[in-house]
């Protein structure tokens, strides 16, 4: 048989590399992320392929994600190595007039640009601290080419497996190289496969969980829409290793951008011969299938998962027994996250040393965080285990926006917990977060600002939590309604004093007697911000004030007798006529007429009216 893999390699090798320099042909890099064709990346690469149609030695591409979100529409030009944000058809328009026909680089609309002069984007604050194992691909090879994943030693990891190893060697491996689950509870990887290889079975299958159901959180969504091979090599490699034929991808119906991609990858993988009958000429068989899930939060728990799969209603069961006994079509079952997959190739390739010599002690590799809220660089970044949160924050995501104070950060989405900035010191691995009271989860980062009332969040997250409780146990499904009812006595300001105590304990029982880990988990952000921000509480429950400002209910309005000039501007203003007084005196609200709509401030010339 001919070596197909070294072929293609060697066909598509030097096209894959000069996308990095250049080389002989220019390339212009469009993201293709969803975040950027939200965005209208789509005529970004339009205009910037028809105004290249007659150039000679011109590749216009879409190479997947870059991972910069915040400034999409983006783009990275070869051989110059420039790139731009937040493109325009008028900004496409100047580049290839200045830097394309001119040679004369637009330097006053090119991102990575530092004190006048062009730096090379490895260079730039957002990518200088990165490591990229699982995003090595992404907005570098176009994801609907099989052939140039091959080119970045794709699927050679598969052909190592399936002709020089054992299966319980591809265990070992794995196990030594530390891998933990990136789906959030942090098994190790290679223990759950050896689990499932023991399970015997006439039947087993390999499920990849892809619901991705944390808010703010894409970096699974990114990973298939940008190297969707990795993903489905490695569910190969499981496959062989745990004795399995069968693969399913559960992937939210909402992902339509990865999903388009999945499918066309799944074709590609089908004829080039990595994926069906005979793989690789080694006689062993697997295929995978697509599932869509329906969006629900509890259908990425891994018992709703495999029953959704099943046709039947996402509700979670008791566990043991575990999938890797009694999974998917009640056979045994190995589930792991997109992420955890996208390691494994690697991993056999360049061994499971090279591997656990990167990250913590305990948490080994790298981890893709999803960097969200009031930060400057709203993005995508893989940063190796142990990254402190400053710096993640500030040298990766370029501070708080507006040049605000950092407040907080929720780590590891609605289950995880509160950070506070007297924290940020704290390493990121899965053991450190844990200590510190919140934890990896998945990798959603959301960060917040002084203006950020703590309560509020809480309340956001246990919103959440009711909404997608799925109502199978009575602890979950009442308990969190009754959090959550709690949480907004206090920002009403109707709480007392001991409502405090009664939330914590009510927190308690969710978190012992729910049936799975939403309940486990859910009341965590109430807890970790009673932990960090108490007084926060106090000053809701006792002042009935919101220190920052947020909970309308608590909000006052008064005027300063000082500066009040008496015009009576607030008073003509006011919607419920709360404002009197005599004219060139100061005026006063009456506070049980005040609904707290704020046009009394807007409407003051002098600055009068306080907001408490
Ligand atoms: C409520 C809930 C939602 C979950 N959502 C996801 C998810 O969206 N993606 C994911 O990979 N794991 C999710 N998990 C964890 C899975 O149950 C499972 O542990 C994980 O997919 C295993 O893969 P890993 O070992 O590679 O992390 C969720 C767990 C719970 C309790």
């Amino acid at each position: 048989m001919k070596d197909l893999l070294r072929e293609t390699k060697e066909k598509y090798f030097e096209i894959v590399e000069n996308r990095k320099t250049g080389g002989k042909f220019r390339q212009i890099l469009v993201c293709g992320g969803t975040a950027c064709l939200f965005n209208d990346a789509e005529d970004i690469f339009q205009t910037f392929k028809d105004l290249c149609k007659d150039m000679k030695n011109v590749s216009v591409l879409s190479p997947g994600c870059f991972g910069l979100c915040e400034e999409g529409p983006f783009a990275i030009i070869y051989p110059e190595g420039t790139a731009y944000g937040h493109l325009t058809v008028d900004k496409v328009k100047r580049i290839m007039k200045e830097q394309i026909i001119e040679g004369k680089i637009p330097l006053d609309i090119c991102y990575n640009v530092q004190n006048g002069k062009l730096v090379e984007m490895k260079e730039m604050p957002f990518f200088k601290k990165q490591r990229r194992i699982v995003l090595q691909n992404c907005g570098l090879i176009d994801p609907l080419k099989i052939e140039e994943y091959v080119a970045k030693d794709g699927y050679f990891a598969l052909e190592k497996c399936l002709k020089t190893l054992s299966p319980q060697q591809i265990i070992d491996i794995v196990k030594e190289s530390g891998l933990r689950g990136r789906g959030g509870g942090g098994f190790p990887t290679g223990k759950k496969w050896e689990m499932t290889a023991k399970s015997i079975s006439d039947e087993k299958y390999v499920c990849c969980n892809a619901d991705e159901g944390d808010p703010g959180a894409f970096m699974d969504r990114s990973i298939l829409e940008s190297d969707p091979q990795s993903v489905i090599e490695a569910m190969i490699i499981a496959g062989f290793a745990i004795g399995s034929h069968k693969g399913y991808i559960y992937v939210r119906a909402e992902y339509a951008h990865a999903i388009e991609v999945l499918k066309k990858a799944l074709v590609q993988a089908r004829k080039f011969g990595v994926l069906g009958e005979n793989i690789l000429g080694s006689g062993f068989n697997f295929d995978i299938d697509l599932s869509f899930g329906a969006g629900l939060f509890v259908c990425g728990e891994e018992t709703a998962l495999m029953r959704s799969i099943e046709g039947k209603r996402g509700e979670p069961r008791p566990r043991p027994p575990y999938p890797a006994e009694k999974g998917l079509f009640d056979k045994p079952t190995l589930l792991n996250n997109v992420e955890t997959y996208s390691n494994v190739p690697q991993i056999i390739l360049k061994g499971s040393e090279w591997f656990s010599n990167i990250g913590t002690e305990t948490s080994k590799g790298t981890k893709v965080f999803s960097l969200t809220g009031k930060i400057k660089n709203t993005g995508l970044v893989e940063v190796p285990m142990g990254m402190t949160i400053k710096e993640m924050i500030f040298d990766i995501g370029g501070g708080i926006l507006d040049d605000k104070k950092f407040k907080a950060v929720q780590m590891g989405g609605p289950s995880g917990g509160c950070l506070p900035a007297s924290k940020q010191e704290v390493k990121i691995d899965y053991d450190n977060l844990v200590k510190n009271g919140s934890m990896m989860g998945s990798g959603g980062m959301i960060v917040m600002d002084e203006n950020a009332c703590m309560v509020d969040i809480a309340k956001f997250f246990m919103e959440f939590m009711v909404s997608e409780s799925c109502g199978k146990c009575v602890p979950c499904r009442i308990g969190t309604k009754r959090i959550l009812e709690t949480l907004e006595k206090i920002t009403k300001g109707k709480a007392e004093e001991n409502d405090l105590e009664k939330l914590k304990e009510l927190c308690f029982q969710v978190k012992q007697n729910s049936l799975c880990g939403l309940g486990q988990t859910a009341p965590n952000p109430v807890l970790s911000t009673i932990e960090n921000f108490g007084e926060e509480y106090v000053a809701h429950i006792r002042d009935k004030k919101c220190p920052a400002g947020v909970c309308v209910d608590l909000k006052t309005y008064e005027i300063d007798k000082e500066k009040c000039v008496g015009c009576g501007l607030c008073a003509k203003n006011c919607p419920t006529q709360a404002i009197s007084g005599e004219i060139k005196k100061p005026f006063v609200i009456d506070q049980e007429k005040c609904i707290k709509c704020g046009l009394c401030a807007k409407s003051c010339h002098f600055g009068a009216v306080k907001k408490n």
